[in-house]
């Protein structure tokens, strides 16, 4: 049965009072997360010392990831960004030898591109796979640069600054046959669509939990097949990184046999708090039932802007795009502000303002958004 999205619009008071199209930068908050933010006030205030619920929230966040990606706790570290997963990930590659080569693309979020790029000293080598004359990136330009020298491809799911989605299977196909690893970094779709890493044959991902998973910023996920773990040695470590947490031993590094070995020091313990919420709303509610109604909407949504003589740049074909809708403007932040003042909330990125919908937007949500783009686009519309 499909969820009553209608009626979870209610645990999420934002949404009456705004158009809340910004998910792909922060989600709107539900009335639960900030209960579990004031549950961490609690305890701090009545309980003091709480060592052992902070362990159990950070192990759940783990549990409730796994669960999400159909991958098990041990293959998840739980990190305080996706930036501090990827370098510790990165500190456990090796690019001295004839395998040298990351692939990224031109779809890639800043930190996936500069955390490889300072892997150059040590001796990787970067190359950014371009974009078509259409703006998207076809699977041959995958082709011409992956090959033997590949040791790892590491790309967007959902591009943050057009929506674009690559074609990952395809990717996956690509790399592995070469014998190159694949990295996602699904923070764009994790939440909004259904991702399976089992099923997509992924050997590393990551997302956080500020944006699709409805938790907060300061809080993320790596995801390491279980089959690499043991082979990769970080060297950005620390305590909870270790076997034994407790042991405090200063005499040697000593990896836990799982994916926490990618973990540092102290948990983000409030986040861990409100990321727990979050994902425990999102999974009841089901991520292949949000990823039906995201495409709904984006469709309606790309259908309708079509209809006012205001194209996105976004790919039409539901393979190729996520939950946001990014249109081109002749001022993208000055749009932004004017959408912001007829309280539609949406964010910019380059030439483009981004609308991205999660489960809890709806069809009068689109028409708001049509409404204000009918009326501004005298001023902001460049064709
Ligand atoms: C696709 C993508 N990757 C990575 C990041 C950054 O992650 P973090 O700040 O947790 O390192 C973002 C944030 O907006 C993102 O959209």
């Amino acid at each position: 049965m499909e969820p009553n999205f209608q009626a979870l619009r209610k645990e999420f008071p934002v949404l009456a009072r705004k158009t809340y199209l910004n998910s792909g930068s922060y989600c709107a908050l539900a009335n639960d997360v900030k209960a579990a933010f004031e549950a961490y006030m609690e305890d701090r205030l009545l309980v003091g010392a709480n060592w052992d619920v902070w362990i159990t929230k950070n192990e759940s966040v783990r549990a409730l990831t796994a669960k999400l990606l159909n991958a098990a706790p041990d293959e998840i570290a739980v990190t305080a960004s996706v930036s501090a997963g990827l370098n510790a990930l990165a500190s456990a590659l090796d690019f001295s030898g004839p395998r040298n080569k990351v692939v990224i693309s031109d779809f890639e979020f800043p930190t996936n591109a500069q955390i490889w790029h300072a892997q150059e000293p040590r001796g990787a080598r970067v190359v950014h796979v371009p974009r078509a004359a259409d703006g998207y990136i076809p699977l041959e330009n995958f082709a011409k640069a992956i090959d033997e020298n590949t040791q790892l491809v590491a790309i967007t799911h959902v591009c943050f600054r057009n929506g674009a989605k690559l074609d990952i299977p395809g990717i996956v196909r690509l790399a592995h046959a070469k014998g190159a690893k694949v990295l996602l970094d699904c923070y764009q779709a994790v939440g909004s669509l259904d991702i399976d890493v089992k099923a997509l044959e992924l050997d590393f991902a990551v997302g956080g939990m500020l944006k699709y998973l409805l938790g907060t910023a300061g809080i993320a996920f790596l995801y390491v097949r279980d089959s690499f773990i043991q082979s990769l040695l970080p060297t950005n470590s620390g305590w909870f990184a270790q076997a034994d947490i407790g042991a405090m031993d200063i005499t040697a590094n000593r990896p836990a046999p799982s994916a926490r070995r990618f973990e540092a020091g102290t948990p983000a313990v409030v986040n861990a708090y409100a990321a727990e919420a979050g994902l425990k709303f999102l999974l009841a509610v089901g991520t292949p039932a949000i990823e039906k109604r995201n495409y709904a909407l984006t469709r309606r949504c790309m259908q309708r802007l079509q209809e006012i003589g205001w194209a996105s740049v976004t790919p039409v074909e539901d393979e190729r795009r996520g939950a946001t809708v990014a249109v081109a403007a002749r001022d993208s932040g000055g749009l932004s502000k004017e959408l912001m003042k007829r309280d539609i909330v949406t964010s910019h990125r380059d030439k483009n303002i981004r609308a991205s919908f999660h489960f809890y937007n709806n069809d009068d949500d689109v028409e708001s958004f049509i409404a204000a783009m009918k009326e501004l686009r005298g001023s902001f519309n460049p064709a």
